[in-house]
């Protein structure tokens, strides 16, 4: 497995499980915003059978892209990176050309994976499609610090947990490949999955230091060097937050690995008329809040020479989630301060309640996602 660490050149792959959670939007921007910053960075469309990433830049479909070098052998990965209308950006196209390019073979998806880790540039975004199915997984298994992307909503949050359950898993997989005993022991597991008495990453590690010690030691340290970010997309109120801390809580627990949170992105019908323009949100929104919050989730990732890992300062801060709250709660604060104007002075009592309605059945939907997400651990 190759990871991250010791290479200067960072690939991060953007997943989330479930699709329309914004994970296109985000790596466009992020990845422009990146290159912004001076960083050549090389935006990849690997979400095949889905890719539109090239509509989101304004770009018309005529390069070849990775269903071309999927589908032929004429082209290299490198060959396929394509100027943008902006410096420093560059970008690969995903399949738009190629009809029906079909399930990826293990030797195809190596290839890919292979020509991804050619690419010479500071920083490689790969926008994957939704699912939680392993191909999936296993593109966002090329570093080790990939993004998840998801929106408040009770499904969106279950397939991001999905989604790392599997990632968690396909990881551990690899990781015993050549331990006869350990792949045995998690392809019956594997094959036994039945709803309602699953298996936990926790529980496995028990049962795998059960059969042997060592390799028990070995799958935890394993699970130390997985440090996936998550980003929370279309926000509209502090509470939110409090949902990704309750995603992090069950990630520990049962799969026995620390997700941090990277950051924000509040909820925006600015963002939907980019698209219609075709053109990244953070170039004509330069004072919005989530064009703030974009550049901010860049610059987290730039200024980390080591990232995924992250210099946080802990004397201020617990955990990266406590930052996320107050990032949220000053940009909450500052859009409050823009909306002020003359009219919206003096709040009339009935707004004021019925904002607090609708604050408080937005609190309720929360716990029982954070209910049926323990239930479906
Ligand atoms: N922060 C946001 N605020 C408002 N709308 C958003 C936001 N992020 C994404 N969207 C909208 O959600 C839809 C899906 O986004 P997209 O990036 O294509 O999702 P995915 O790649 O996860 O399938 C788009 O119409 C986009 O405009
Ligand atoms: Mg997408």
């Amino acid at each position: 497995m190759i990871l991250n660490e010791n290479v200067d050149r960072k690939i991060i792959p953007v997943a989330g499980g479930k699709g329309g959670v914004g994970k296109s939007v985000i790596a466009v921007n992020l990845a422009l915003s990146m290159s912004m910053y001076g960083k050549k960075t090389v935006l990849v469309d690997l979400d095949l059978g889905g890719s539109n990433l090239h509509t989101l830049l304004g770009l018309r479909n005529i390069n070849p892209g990775i269903g071309n070098f999927v589908s032929g052998r004429n082209y290299s990965v490198n060959e396929l990176v394509c100027p943008t209308d902006w410096e420093n950006l560059y970008f690969i196209p995903g399949d738009v050309l190629v009809y029906g390019i079909g399930e990826l073979t293990k030797s195809v998806k190596a290839r890919i994976v292979k020509g991804l880790m050619d690419i010479d540039a500071d920083y490689i975004i790969v926008d994957l499609g939704g699912g939680t199915n392993f191909t999936v997984v296993d593109f966002f298994l090329i570093s080790n610090s990939g993004l998840i992307v998801t929106t408040p909503q009770t499904i969106a949050v279950m397939n991001a947990y999905s989604f790392l359950k599997n990632y968690v898993f396909r990881f551990l997989q690899r990781a015993f490949t050549s331990d006869k005993e350990i792949t045995t022991y998690l392809k019956k597991v594997l094959k036994e999955r039945r709803p309602g008495e699953r298996k936990t990453v926790t529980d496995m590690i028990v049962d795998i230091t059960e059969i042997n010690p060592a390799a028990g030691e070995k799958a935890e340290a394993f699970l130390e060097v997985l440090q996936p970010k998550l980003i929370l997309n279309k926000i509209n109120g502090i509470e939110d937050v409090s949902l990704a801390e309750g995603l992090r809580d069950l990630c520990s627990q049962n799969l026995s690995i620390n997700l941090e949170c990277l950051g924000t992105v509040i909820h925006d019908e600015m963002v939907n008329r980019s698209i219609n323009s075709q053109r990244p949100f953070i170039l004509d929104n330069e004072e919005d809040i989530a064009t703030e919050e974009i550049h901010r989730i860049s610059q987290k990732i730039i200024q980390s020479s080591n990232f995924p890992e992250m210099p946080l300062e802990l004397d201020y801060y617990a955990d990266s989630f406590e930052l996320a709250h107050i990032e949220m709660e000053n940009d909450l604060a500052s859009l409050q301060g823009i909306d002020e104007t003359p009219e919206s002075e003096g709040y009339d009592i009935d707004k004021l309640l019925e904002l607090i309605r609708i604050q408080q059945s937005r609190i309720q939907e929360l716990q029982s996602t954070l209910k049926v997400l323990s239930m479906n651990g």
